[in-house]
Order: structure tokens, then C-alpha cells, then sequence
């Protein structure tokens, strides 16, 4: 009889991506089928994230959880970022973790899976970091990898110490994998990279090389495939090479994640992203011009060591001007390995608290505004999913939620909708084609 696997996904796309390959991976080899009842679960693993602190406590409280209701002789095992960063000590603070397999290591997991106690969390390179099986939490849309790592230094930042340095990986790979997925149903692919543009600048080895602009012309090409995503672009990145494709090419949905981090220049140059304020609403309203209905989403640290007021009157005077359509935002969490973790001019955290909640005010007045000029408008959108309250939910091609009446008919299909009702969460609308 097949065993079972509970698998708990945090953090970002990337992990979603890691903890696909590790079920296929455990299926294939070890015979697991997937459950979502922790308790009946052989085998209970975290797929951990460590951007932030928080997540990283409340790994342990967990944890210790999972060891109280799991099933005789279950086996728990941490592993993403967390599991790259703390390594032993997980299990040091954790006795009862079967194993700690790192972000880079997924490929590994059948393997550490039967050496009790194994601590797997090299960041070198290996060629089994490509061979990902092909699990996919969703037959309409699919994840692709297409780079590994960060080669980005950003103070805060953890991600290049625990996903290690950034590979490209080859495109006639990327395509063949594209192709699998749009054969097997998926009209909508998902290119992944902790920093997506900056795509073809290193291979492991002697590999065509190809920017990533003109990945997307490739990609674009493959018959039966309507939608191309992408996260996350840099802002450093974006030239007007990739601005213009982006804006003509049909195929790329029009929705860009353009992760700010500050409206200051000051605060930039310190968290060295390689950009101004100025540089970033010079491409927003570059991008602005040739994509008048273009959404645009971000991320925004706040109360990062030495930000003034008149720094983060700078991030709302960009947000001001931007109009994000959706903000992640996030008090400023001083990580080990980085840089910025060494600056003593840090920022009070009630200081913190309030710029945080500013930040966040004005982004709900921008949505509420937003919102309410949806009224009326036409989008197509990608049904993906069957609500119980007899709705069908999807993506507009520049990514609101948007539902209708429905049934699973419509699911995998795409069709033009008039919006009717507008929410903050998502819109309500009917279909006119
Ligand atoms: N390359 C990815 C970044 C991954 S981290 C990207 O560009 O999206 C995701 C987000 O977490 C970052 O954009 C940043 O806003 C936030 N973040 C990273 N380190 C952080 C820290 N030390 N404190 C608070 N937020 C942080
Ligand atoms: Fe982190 Fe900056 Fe790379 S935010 S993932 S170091 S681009």
C-alpha cells in the first residue's frame, strides 16, 4: 500500500516549485501518494522559508506540533531555506527532524529520506538542480524554473546565501520543459528566478547564450500556449529591450512584479540595489506608455537601518505616483549572513510599526480607487478554479481575480468578461464571448 505524505509549502513561488519536484520525486521512487491530514501522514515535510524572522520561530513551535500528533514511526523532514541556513541545528534544537535538506538539494530527497538524521545542504552546483519531475499542483498553469541562485549582494537579503549563486539554466531545456507542460493542458507557464532578467548572464557550462528577452520570444512561439508570467523581474534589469518586448509581445500577460524595496535613493544605494528613484519611475512610466492597462505589484521594506522620515516620505511619494495595484510589504528583519545584519543605525520598531501601517493605508485608499474604475471594463480571463459558492475563479490577463456564475465546464477555458461588481479581493463579472 502507498505511503503518505503531508508537505506544508511557505514562502515563494520558487518553493512551490521545490516542494512539486520533492512529491514527484517521492512518488516515483518511494512509492507516497499525498494527503492533507497531517496525522495519518508516514512522512510530514516543511518546505521552509527564511527571508523573514517570524517564519523561522514559528518553525519550531511547529514543529514541535507535528512531533506530538504524528503517527507512530512518521518521519519529519525540514527543508528549503531554513533547512539551507540552520542546517544541524535544526536538529539539534529538534530532535525528533529526520532530516535537513536545504533550497539547492531538493533533487536529494529520496536519498537523505532513508539515512536517518542526514543533513543534505551543500550550495554548489549540481546537474540533478535541473531534473525536475513533473508534479504540478495545478493542470492549467505551470511552474518553470529558469534560473537558480542570486547573484544580486542586497544588504537585507538571505536568499544568495541560502539558494547559492544564480545559474541559468540552458533554454533547450527550458523549452523542452515548456513543451511538456503546455502538451499536458497548461495554456498559462510561470517562468521562476529570484531574478528573472538578468537570465543568461552565467551557465554551468559552454551554453548558447540567450538574454532573457529573447527567452520569451522562444517560449512565446510554442504552439498551444496563450499566457506567459514571470517573477520576479528586477527593476536594475529592465531595459528597454525587455520593456518593449514585454509591452508587444501578446503572449506575456500584462502584470509586472516590480519590487521596489525603498522610494529612496539614499536607502537604495545602502541596500545596494543598483537603482534610484528616479531610474524606477523612469521604467514605470516607460512601461506606463506603452501599456496604458498594465498592472503593476511590488515589494516594500520599510524601516531598514538609517531610513529617515524624509527616506520613507520618498517610498510613499513613489507609491503615490506608481499606483501599485498590489503591495507586499514588510517592517524591515535583520537576518544573519547579510550585510545590513552588521549596521547599527537601526530603526525603532514602533517606528517601524507606523510607517508600516501608513504605507499600507495608503495602498487601500489606491486599491479602493483602483477598484472602482474596473467597473465596466472588459477582461479576458483564465478559469482555473471551482468555488463552492458557485463561482468560477480566474486570472484577468493582467492578473485581478476575477469571478463569474459557473460551472467546471469553464475550468481550462478563457473567455472575455464584462465586470459588474467590483470588491478589493476580487471582481465580479459576466461573460460577453
Ligand atoms: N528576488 C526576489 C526577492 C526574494 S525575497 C524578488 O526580487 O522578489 C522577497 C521579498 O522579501 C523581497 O523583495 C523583500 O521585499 C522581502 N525581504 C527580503 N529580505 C528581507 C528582510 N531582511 N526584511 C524584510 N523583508 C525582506
Ligand atoms: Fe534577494 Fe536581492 Fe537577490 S532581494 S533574492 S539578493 S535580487
Amino acid at each position: 500500500m502507498s505511503k503518505k505524505l503531508y508537505i506544508e509549502t511557505l514562502g515563494c513561488a520558487m518553493n512551490v516549485r521545490d516542494s512539486e519536484h520533492m512529491i514527484a520525486e517521492l512518488n516515483e521512487k518511494d512509492d507516497y501518494v499525498l494527503t492533507d491530514d497531517s496525522k495519518e501522514a508516514d512522512l510530514i515535510l516543511i518546505n521552509t522559508c527564511s527571508v523573514r524572522e517570524k517564519p523561522v520561530q514559528k518553525l519550531f513551535s511547529e514543529l514541535g506540533v507535528f512531533n506530538k500528533i504524528k503517527k507512530e514511526g512518521a518521519k519529519i523532514g525540514v527543508c528549503g531555506c531554513t533547512a539551507s541556513h540552520l542546517g544541524r541545528d535544526i536538529i539539534k534544537r529538534a530532535p525528533y527532524v529526520n532530516f535537513v535538506l536545504g533550497a539547492r538539494n531538493v533533487s536529494k530527497i529520496s536519498e537523505v529520506l532513508h539515512k536517518d538524521k542526514s543533513v543534505e545542504i551543500d550550495i554548489n552546483y549540481d546537474e540533478s538542480d535541473f531534473a525536475f519531475k513533473d508534479f504540478r499542483s495545478s493542470p492549467y498553469k505551470a511552474y518553470i524554473n529558469i534560473s537558480i541562485g542570486c547573484d544580486k549582494q542586497c544588504t537585507f537579503c538571505i536568499v544568495p546565501k541560502t539558494r547559492g549563486d544564480e545559474i541559468s539554466i540552458p533554454t533547450d531545456l527550458i523549452l523542452k520543459e515548456c513543451q511538456k507542460a503546455v502538451d499536458s493542458g497548461a495554456k498559462e507557464l510561470f517562468l521562476l528566478g529570484q531574478n528573472v532578467n538578468n537570465y543568461g548572464r552565467r551557465f554551468s557550462g559552454e551554453h548558447e547564450k540567450v538574454n532573457f528577452t529573447e527567452l520569451l520570444r522562444r517560449i512565446s512561439k510554442i504552439e498551444g500556449l496563450k499566457r506567459i508570467r514571470f517573477t520576479s523581474p528586477h527593476p536594475f534589469h529592465m531595459d528597454d529591450e525587455f520593456l518593449e518586448e514585454f509591452a508587444k509581445n501578446p503572449k506575456i500577460c500584462k502584470s509586472m512584479h516590480m519590487p521596489l524595496q525603498s522610494g529612496s535613493s539614499k536607502v537604495l544605494k545602502d541596500m545596494k540595489r543598483g537603482y534610484t528613484k528616479e531610474w524606477f519611475l523612469n521604467r514605470v512610466n516607460k512601461l506606463k506608455e506603452m501599456v496604458p492597462d498594465v498592472s503593476l505589484s511590488t515589494d516594500i521594506i520599510v524601516a531598514f537601518p538609517g531610513e529617515s522620515d524624509e527616506d520613507f516620505e520618498d517610498t510613499l511619494d513613489v507609491v503615490r505616483q506608481v499606483e501599485f495595484e498590489q503591495i507586499f510589504s514588510f517592517k524591515y528583519s535583520a537576518r544573519p549572513l547579510t550585510e545590513a545584519a552588521e549596521y547599527t543605525n537601526t530603526v525603532d520598531e514602533e517606528v517601524g510599526s507606523e510607517r508600516l501601517s501608513t504605507l499600507q493605508d495608503l495602498h487601500t485608499e489606491i486599491l479602493d480607487k483602483n477598484v472602482a474604475k474596473q467597473l465596466g471594463k472588459v477582461y479576458e480571463v483564465y478559469f482555473e478554479e471551482l468555488r463552492p459558492d458557485g463561482y468560477v475563479a480566474g486570472r484577468s490577463d493582467n492578473n485581478y481575480l476575477v469571478k463569474v456564475k459557473g460551472s467546471d465546464e469553464l475550468l481550462g477555458t478563457l473567455a472575455d468578461v464584462k465586470i459588474t461588481d467590483v470588491g478589493r479581493a476580487s471582481l465580479i463579472g459576466e461573460i460577453v464571448k
